[in-house]
């Protein structure tokens, strides 16, 4: 969809002092986009996931250790049939363009969070083929969060260490049966909305949040160098 992407946009060279170990990103606001346009909403959804290509990309340029976008949420399946197939199927296409070009030539690894319950089969066997095959990548980690809800890792990580017998149960314990996400350091999310909606709940318990106006659809990479620029002046106290 070149037409609507943002031509020429000039990109500026960033380096930065301190960058997010774990940086999470909240993709928002495809459906409000596509409305302004007097498209459908699966429209703003095919942009997203351009921009999603985009920002995954600087990320890993830039050295991100984890990035972790939020796709698709334990509620998200309250959509219509048609959204939620739409959806299902612009995952399908990066799945196979992962599995074609960079799974390959890549070094990012791929990590999908959430549950397979529910998802469609050829989607789950894609998904653990794009992880196997990353596995051994050491660069950038992109976790994608799909049928993914923050209290449901968290009860389903109880549940894990309940069945294992524990009748005592430590902080260290839940953060060893979530889904292998490391401790958020920033949230970011698009589209005017400044709530969580779910998300990394346990391992954003120190993240920084930015917000921005900006719809997905036309978040920008100059929109991530303003978010991590943010970062860079935040003093983080952890509580002391
Ligand atoms: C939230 O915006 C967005 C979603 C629920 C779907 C996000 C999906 C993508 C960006 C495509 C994913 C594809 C890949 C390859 C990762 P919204 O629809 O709730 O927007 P609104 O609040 O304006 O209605």
């Amino acid at each position: 969809m070149a037409l609507f992407r943002k031509k020429n946009t000039p990109v500026e060279k960033a380096s930065f002092d301190v960058l997010p170990n774990h940086l999470g990103i909240i993709m928002d606001g495809n459906g409000r986009w596509a409305k302004k346009r007097g498209l459908p909403r699966t429209a703003g959804h095919k942009e997203g996931a351009e921009v999603f290509r985009t920002i995954a990309k600087e990320c890993a340029e830039l050295g991100i250790k984890y990035v972790s976008f939020y796709a698709f949420s334990t509620e998200n399946w309250k959509r219509s049939p048609e959204e939620v197939d739409a959806i299902m199927n612009l995952f399908k296409d990066y799945l196979l363009e992962a599995k074609r070009d960079f799974v390959k030539a890549g070094d990012n690894k791929i990590i999908f969070i959430g549950s397979r319950e529910g998802m469609r089969q050829d989607l789950v066997e894609l998904m653990d083929e794009a992880e196997r095959d990353t596995a051994s990548h050491n660069s950038t980690t992109i976790y994608l969060a799909i049928n993914y809800g923050g209290r449901q890792e968290i009860v389903s990580a109880v549940n894990k260490l309940i069945a294992e017998g524990k009748t005592e149960i430590t902080e260290d314990d839940i953060s060893s049966e979530l889904y292998t996400v490391p401790e958020c350091d920033m949230i970011i999310r698009p589209s005017g909305e400044q709530r969580l909606s779910n998300f990394l709940l346990w391992q954003a318990a120190y993240s920084e949040f930015w917000y921005s106006d900006v719809l997905w659809p036309d978040f920008t990479v100059n929109d991530l160098h303003s978010a991590l620029r943010a970062f860079e002046k935040r003093n983080r106290r952890f509580g002391g």
